[in-house]
């Protein structure tokens, strides 16, 4: 977890990833749709988690940007409530 970061939401999104090819995750909770880096961490301590998966198929991705496996969900995102988004992550 970056400590610039801020909740983009409490939840996690679905989306599909495609298998061998490399993704930038966004990190820093910033970027406008919150799951790809789209330069937005700049100025922050915060750089885009680089991920590839083996399988294409639906992942969870952490929103919070305070999961323990960013950036697939771990359930950490239940300690924020809808007060907590655009704040610092805990
Ligand atoms: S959205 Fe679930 S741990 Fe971050």
């Amino acid at each position: 977890m970056c400590k610039d970061a801020i909740v983009f939401r409490n939840k996690p999104k679905g989306v599909t990833l495609e298998a061998g090819v490399e993704y930038f995750i966004c990190a820093c909770g910033r970027s406008k749709e919150g799951v790809f880096c789209d330069g937005s961490h700049e100025g922050t301590s915060c750089t885009p988690k680089k991920v590839s998966v083996p399988k294409s198929k639906p992942y969870l991705i952490c929103l919070c940007k305070s999961s323990e496996n960013f950036p697939f969900c771990d359930g950490t995102h239940s300690m924020y409530r809808d007060e907590d988004i655009g704040k610092s992550v805990k």
